[in-house]
């Protein structure tokens, strides 16, 4: 049985159910996380939006305490998922720039570090990996920072909504943001 210390997660099942699940189970491609903690929304996503046996899911995380990572590893085991996963080890920025030259992903789930500028980061590297059609989410763009980090990652999720507003088709707003890629994106002007 999969074991947790913390859920982030139920509460957006919803959410993926209705924006996520439709898009995504259609496609063929893999999944890309960063931020996989323990492995709870890796676990769903592999469940829900990745059934078919072939697709994997990139999992990006510091695993800075080696017991979560531990716990990560026990729970794809028990789930019996363990061979469709990529782990990836240390900051998202690093393993980003690793991923195999020709990977393209259908879901991408950005939920690493909280830090804006960390985030507009993974963003902009990330979406260069998305397939048209495919779909990205934001978590914490509501979050409440309370001063914990230089910027909150709304300050990246805005930014980012607006240079790439073109590209995307925002699906949901609220404590998570959703937005799919559009099937053609204009040709960036060099001027
Ligand atoms: C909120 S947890 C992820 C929760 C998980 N998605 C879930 O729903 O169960 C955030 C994770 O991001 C990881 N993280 C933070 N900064 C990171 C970075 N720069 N690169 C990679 N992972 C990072 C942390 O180690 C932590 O495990």
């Amino acid at each position: 049985m999969a074991r947790f210390t913390t859920d982030w997660f139920s509460h957006v099942i919803p959410l993926w159910k209705e924006y996520a699940v439709p898009r995504v189970v259609r496609g063929d491609s893999d999944g890309l996380e960063v931020g996989t903690y323990e492995g709870r929304s890796a676990l769903w996503t592999l469940q829900y939006l990745l059934p078919q046996s072939h697709r994997r899911l990139y999992c990006l995380d510091l695993w800075e305490e080696e017991e979560r990572r531990s716990r990560f590893q026990a729970n794809v085991a028990a789930r019996g998922v363990d061979q469709r996963i990529v782990q990836l080890q240390g900051p998202s920025s690093e393993s980003l720039r690793k991923l195999p030259e020709d990977s393209k992903f259908d879901w991408i789930y950005i939920d690493g570090s909280h830090e804006a500028r960390d985030c507009l980061t993974d963003a902009v590297l990330a979406f260069s990996r998305l397939s048209p059609g495919g779909v990205l989410v934001f978590d914490d763009y509501q979050w409440n920072a309370r001063g914990r980090v230089h910027h909150p990652p709304r300050v990246a999720i805005d930014a980012f909504l607006h240079m790439w507003g073109n590209q995307i088709e925002i699906l949901h707003i609220g404590y998570q943001v959703m937005i799919s890629k559009s099937a053609k994106t204009p040709v960036t002007s060099q001027k």
